[in-house]
């Protein structure tokens, strides 16, 4: 039987795949600076084995025998899924596997010691390297699947999705932010929002992160929550790792980043536990993942009533105050600051973070600029989208995120993509649970669990993106949803 032998060999992929997950997650947590150079040598040689697993000259033959085989609907996608793996990873040689592996493992543990120190001088020739062997690796996958070579980048994080499809959303992201941006701010004045007066005990703030966990639905046999440099999810499905980190001044953004990462962990809980270990039980895709952490912290966790809800056990941690009221933490919550850091940006100002990234990786990409160019025309961005002065500051500038240092370019774009799908997601569930508030403000997340879990996390990638989103909705993914939700929440009284 072909498809058991390929079922046989998705297996042992997975395994390998767990084991590198679990180490990528020690290595951003626990490792001390002097594992990191020999730890990098390990991962390169993992990545390698996982190639040669992926590119196994067998798999053709499996597969073509496998089609004839009488299959159900999930076994099918599965070959789908397999096929598509294995057309991706015979397109790229595995000498540049090894080096953009080394090279990324080189930059990235640069720019964990460089970002602090400002000094882009040192890390500009690492991420050179890094984009050099990213374009090789573009231009490979783009003969290989017939399309543009950083579609062929976007692809690998969001299956189908193109810089064609991408474009016009993002045109009409740009067309009316500004006005958005400067309306929300001009309502915020006058009205009295109270300061956070820290500080706030890491400790309490990490007591405090467990329980909205805990209430949010997190599945602590299958997870746990430790503290990083950047906030990531990372781990296995049964052993799902989320990560954040605490600034002892204000304790917002740690504690939405915990509820924001939630969101990710309970997509990868809730998938499909018999097919975790084959490419059709995996999430459909960066941006549908992002929806799901988006949908928890902005859709849901931003709200007035969920405030009601975790407003008691904020001055529980902390002690009773006037900036600590149900309605004060709500105004906090949904702020609206023009800021340099993307991850701290509030939702109406996010999309220009990343429309910013995505048209300056599309161009090194395509070779029309340079990574030494990058400071100028971040500068650029910055003062033109944003209104904001980043000159001289690459730490909080072209250096904030841990993206391109690995290797991750094309991934951006799924931030905002996800803030939409998000958003669409959120009004087909509020016709679905018209209750959905007064849910919320009693902790309950419940009925929206089982909501996303029948609609989207038990697929797996049994059906695309597209079609997920379709049939959840009834309608393709639109840019309308999400800006009625920031027009009814930052432009409009009341939510
Ligand atoms: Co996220």
């Amino acid at each position: 039987m072909s498809y058991r032998q390929l079922t046989d060999h998705y297996r042992r992929i997975a395994h390998i795949q767990h084991v590198a997950a679990v180490t990528a997650w020690d290595e951003a947590v626990n490792m001390p600076p002097g594992g990191e150079a020999a730890r990098g040598q390990a991962m390169a040689t993992v990545a390698v084995l996982l190639h040669e697993l992926q590119t196994d000259a067998r798999l053709e033959g499996w597969l073509q025998s496998a089609d004839q085989e009488a299959l159900g609907t999930w076994e099918r996608a599965n070959l789908v899924q397999i096929r598509r793996a294995l057309r991706r990873a015979t397109a790229v040689a595995p000498d540049l596997v090894q080096a953009l592996s080394l090279a990324t493992s080189r930059c990235e543990q640069a720019w964990r010691k460089l970002r602090p120190t400002n000094d882009w001088e040192t890390f500009a020739p690492l991420l050179d390297e890094v984009i050099a062997r990213t374009r090789e690796v573009a231009q490979a996958l783009g003969e290989r699947l017939g399309v543009d070579p950083y579609d062929a980048l976007v692809d690998e994080h969001e299956p189908g999705m193109t810089a064609a499809k991408i474009d016009p959303i993002f045109a009409e992201l740009a067309s009316f932010l500004p006005d958005y941006i400067q309306r929300g701010c001009e309502r915020q004045t006058g009205v009295d929002v109270l300061p956070l007066q820290g500080p706030f005990s890491p400790a309490a703030q990490r007591d405090l992160g467990l329980q909205l966990m805990r209430a949010c639905g997190f599945d602590f046999n299958h997870g746990r929550l430790d503290r990083s440099h950047h906030p990531f999810c990372g781990g296995t499905p049964t052993d799902v790792r989320i990560t954040t980190r605490y600034d002892e001044t204000d304790f917002l953004p740690a504690l939405m980043g915990v509820l924001h990462e939630t969101g990710h962990a309970k997509y990868e809980q809730g998938l499909p536990r018999g097919w975790l270990e084959q490419p059709v039980g995996h999430a459909l895709g960066m941006a549908m993942h992002e929806s799901q952490s988006l949908l928890a912290e902005m859709q849901l966790c931003r709200s007035a009533a969920f405030w009601r809800f975790a407003g008691p056990l904020v001055r529980q941690a902390f002690g009773t105050s006037d900036a600590l009221s149900d309605r004060n933490l709500a105004a906090l919550a949904t702020r609206v600051a023009p800021g340099k850091i993307r991850v701290d940006a509030d939702e109406l100002t996010y999309p220009c973070h990343v429309i910013l990234r995505y048209e300056i990786e599309k161009e090194l990409i395509a070779g029309t600029l340079t990574v030494a160019d990058i400071p100028e025309r971040w500068d650029e961005a910055m003062r033109d989208s944003l209104g904001i002065d980043t000159r001289g500051d690459v730490r909080d500038g072209c250096m904030q995120d841990v993206h391109w240092p690995a290797g991750a370019v094309g991934y951006f774009p799924t931030y905002t993509l996800g803030a939409l799908i998000a958003a669409q997601l959120a009004a087909a569930m509020n016709e679905a649970i018209p209750d959905i508030d007064e849910r919320l403000a009693q902790g309950d997340f419940a009925p929206m669990d089982a909501w996303l879990r029948q609609n989207v996390w038990s697929r797996g990638r049994v059906v695309s993106a597209q079609t997920a989103l379709e049939q959840a909705t009834g309608s393709e993914l639109s840019v309308e949803p999400f800006r009625a939700h920031l027009a009814r929440r930052y432009l409009h009284d009341g939510e």
